[in-house]
């Protein structure tokens, strides 16, 4: 074989290797979801020091002839960060692998501030993947929103409503991500400051709300939701929920909170929610506004691992809602801004 040949041969199996490990990347998410089922990181958390693998068949009470495949899970999710693996030795001087949380395993703790298992057990649910099998059907047809419809037959907000477990799993694995904010809400007081009353509009079980309203007292908070997301849910002095549809209406108040909405739509529905904003205008005093949280594609200046987190996100919106992660230009470029100016000079 010439040496050039050898060259298009590496270069081939280097295609093949990229090629299978994106193809086969849907394992990663299945052996996560697997170790949060199982609790894995709360078991090594609870030891407070590494955790051997006979320690971790014992604690999950495992049958000896699932060892094997439990180490290869955890092999993996070491290799793509999860966990971290050392050698140890016990006093027979047997060597073992023992494992530790890293940075991201750490957010998978229950019972800590920010644990992101509800997100996890969300977004790798079968509801969620489904409708990725339909996404080029879809792609050809010519009516039907997106993709989630096409597979299940009707939208997700309709589905969560219909299947009380998934509304369970969407609402937690939300209220999960919204849990994230109390990093930063405290850097944001000026974007609060001198508001009496805000609506977060379809603001799930109120979990970014009430983040809000006890760092801001003074704010009256109010979560707009569907009727099935805020049934019996518990209400303070400052945080309120108001079964109704964002589409219709939205109550008054000084300022509307929007986190991870408008990435759920195109344009045309995202205009028409900031009209009902401004049809809902409390005060003509300047301080009204709009406030959007969600997602800025920006790959210039972006690490590449959050890019990615990103445009699979952006992914995840094709399929399962008619929605679209937008890059900055695209949020300018559709007149989001000159709406918020003429709702502020209204
Ligand atoms: C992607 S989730 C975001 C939830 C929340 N803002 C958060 O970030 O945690 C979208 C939310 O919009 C709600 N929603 C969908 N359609 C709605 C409508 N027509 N009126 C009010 N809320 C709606 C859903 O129930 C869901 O909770």
């Amino acid at each position: 074989m010439s040496s050039i040949e050898v060259e298009d041969a590496n270069e081939l199996f280097q295609a093949q290797a990229h090629l299978y490990k994106h193809v086969l990347s849907y394992m990663s998410s299945i052996f996560l979801k697997c170790a949060v089922e199982l609790g894995i990181p709360d078991i090594i958390h609870k030891r407070g020091r590494p955790v051997t693998l006979p320690e971790l068949v014992s604690a999950l009470e495992f049958q000896p002839n699932k060892r094997n495949c439990l180490r290869r899970i955890m092999r993996l999710l070491d290799h793509s960060g999860f966990f971290s693996t050392t050698k140890v030795h016990n006093s027979r001087e047997e060597e073992n692998e023992a494992y530790a949380l890293t940075s991201a395993s750490k957010l998978l703790l229950k019972d800590k501030p920010y644990c992101l298992s509800p997100f996890v057990l969300l977004v790798t649910d079968a509801a969620f993947i489904t409708p990725g099998h339909y996404l080029s059907r879809w792609l050809r047809g010519n009516e039907l929103p997106d993709p989630f419809v096409t597979g299940h037959g009707i939208n997700i907000w309709g589905y969560a409503e219909q299947n009380h477990e998934f509304n369970n799993l969407f609402n937690q694995g939300l209220a999960s991500d919204s849990q994230m904010a109390k990093l930063i809400i405290k850097d944001c007081k000026h974007i609060f400051d001198g508001l009496s009353s805000l609506v977060e509009v379809g603001g799930g079980t109120g979990s970014f709300a009430r983040i809000i309203s006890e760092a801001f007292p003074s704010i009256k908070c109010s979560v707009l939701e569907l009727p099935h997301v805020i049934a019996d849910l518990p209400e303070t002095d400052n945080l309120k929920f108001i079964a109704g549809d964002m589409n219709q209406s939205i109550p008054s108040a000084d300022a509307f909170l929007f986190k991870l909405i408008f990435h759920d739509y195109d344009d045309e529905v995202c205009l028409k929610l900031l009209k009902n904003c401004r049809e809902a205008v409390a005060s003509s005093d300047g301080r009204e506004k709009v406030i959007i949280v969600d997602i800025v594609v920006n790959e210039k200046k972006d690490k590449p691992e959050i890019t990615e987190a990103k445009l699979l996100y952006d992914a995840l919106m094709m399929t399962c809602v008619p929605g679209i992660e937008r890059s900055e230009k695209e949020w300018e470029r559709k007149g989001y801004s000159s709406m918020l100016v003429s709702l502020a000079t209204k």
